[in-house]
């Protein structure tokens, strides 16, 4: 049996919109460009990806979440410099109007998009962050910001998190939320988009022991995305050299993966040092420094360690690293399969009777399945087909009740991997599944 992997991102753009994963915005306005909205498939598999990181952060001692509103206080984005420094360089070119940053192109070759040659316009800052109004009145201080990362909603909320808690140095705030940048050229499906979702952490450690922190999160974060799945020749380190280091961070490495359209970030390890929490004291007037009682009593500002990911970003990796065509080429026996790990799987089981005379017993099968895993019930068509619409969304395990089932109390169990069918007891049914799915 020949297998391949994904060839382009079309291919997943379109199994996504076919098999109800992901559509694109307003479809029926004509959508609007670089907005998508997850379908049911798509959700449930995003929710397993977002519960999958909350309990890799928030279940141990050391780490609390919070959910931090997405308008903050102006004065926020001017001490974390985005007001000032969140720009990207823009180019326009003279001659069709398209605008592309000026970092991720060459200026001296002609436009990608009409050719002409010589075109461009000087570059300039285009700040990311989108801007809009608070309240009925229309004036410069109610202008409020989308916030363009999760991070500062921790930043803020350092010392109610700390005092509230006792928590001890070292610890960790993580958060899951929209986030929003008003992008000079999205594209590549939900890479880059101008509104999506981040997973963040801030782990506060004392000063000097920052680097200690990050060895120790690089090798958790790897192993997570390893953990949902991801092939290991699919990702790599990118550390963060020269003019790349942000202002605020004395080390940064990305974990990218190999995207369609190539190797590109997917998750941020960066070493933000005191930079948030100083610029907060100084902007806000209030002491935001710890007292550590295990030193003496010592008061100074927690250097910071942050992990940030995009979920859309992770969740598109998942989709292309899951995602493979089985004999290719052959009418007969090709097949799309979706080789999701069984905790990200959108449905765990399907119930499949042989046929609907056998709908009563099948359906009271499903509904006791359904009480603990998300099940879905199918009678339409060939065998055939159903087992190929499942394998299409990545249905670990589908369940055939048959004629027989009448007399054994057993099923045929489908594995979508190996297409090994097995027969088990339907009393068995449930710590069978539990074994294959909860790994
Ligand atoms: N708090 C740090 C921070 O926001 P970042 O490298 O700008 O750092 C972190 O973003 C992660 O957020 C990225 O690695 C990526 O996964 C995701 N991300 C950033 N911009 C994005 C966009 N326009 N669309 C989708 N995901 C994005």
């Amino acid at each position: 049996m020949s297998e391949s992997n994904i060839k382009d991102m079309q291919q997943i753009v379109s199994l996504a919109k076919r098999r109800g994963f992901i559509f694109q915005s307003s479809e029926i306005y004509g959508g609007l460009s670089s907005c998508w909205d997850y379908g049911p498939y798509g959700i449930e598999l995003k929710r397993n990806l977002k519960n999958k990181w909350w309990q890799a952060m928030t279940f141990r001692s050391d780490i609390v979440g919070v959910d931090a509103s997405i308008f903050m206080h102006p004065q926020v984005w001017k001490a974390s410099g985005h007001v000032d420094g969140f720009n990207d360089p823009m180019v326009d070119c003279k001659a069709c109007k398209s605008r592309f940053r000026e970092d991720k192109i060459d200026t001296s070759a002609p436009c990608q998009n009409c050719g002409a040659k010589g075109e461009f316009t000087e570059p300039r800052d285009f700040n990311l962050m989108f801007k809009t109004k608070m309240g009925p009145v229309e004036d410069s201080s109610a202008d409020v910001y989308l916030r363009p990362e999760t991070a500062q909603g921790i930043f803020v909320n350092f010392l109610n998190v700390q005092s509230t808690m006792r928590k001890k140095l070292p610890f960790g705030i993580a958060q899951i939320g929209k986030a929003f940048r008003n992008e000079i050229t999205p594209g590549n499906f939900i890479f880059r988009t101008r509104e999506f979702e981040q997973m963040e952490m801030q782990y506060f450690v004392k000063p000097g022991e920052q680097m200690k922190a990050m060895e120790d999160w690089k090798e958790l974060r790897w192993n997570w995305h390893i953990s949902n799945g991801i092939r290991p020749e699919n990702l790599r380190w990118h550390p963060h050299v020269g003019d790349e280091l942000a202002h605020y961070a004395d080390a940064a490495e990305d974990i990218e993966y190999k995207f369609p359209h190539g190797w590109d970030e997917m998750e941020g390890i960066h070493s933000r040092t005191d930079f948030d929490l100083r610029k907060h004291e100084e902007f806000s007037g209030k002491n935001l420094k710890y007292t550590d009682v295990q030193d003496g009593n010592k008061k100074y500002l927690p250097f910071v360690l942050e992990t940030s990911v995009g979920c859309d970003r992770a969740l598109l990796a998942i989709l292309c690293d899951a995602f493979r065509i089985e004999n290719e080429g052959d009418k007969e026996n090709e097949r799309t399969v979706m080789k999701f790990h069984p905790s990200l799987a959108p449905i765990k089981v399907a119930v499949l009777p042989l046929t609907k005379k056998l709908n009563e017993q099948a359906t009271a099968l499903f509904h006791d399945l359904q009480k603990e895993f998300k099940a879905e019930y199918d009678v339409a068509g060939s065998i055939g087909k159903r087992y190929r619409r499942q394998d299409e969304i990545g249905t670990p395990m589908c369940v055939t009740f048959d004629f027989d089932s009448l007399e054994d109390n057993a099923v045929t169990v489908r594995d979508r991997d190996t297409m090994n069918q097995e027969r088990v007891a339907i009393d068995q049914l449930k710590n069978y599944l539990r074994d294959r799915i909860y790994i």
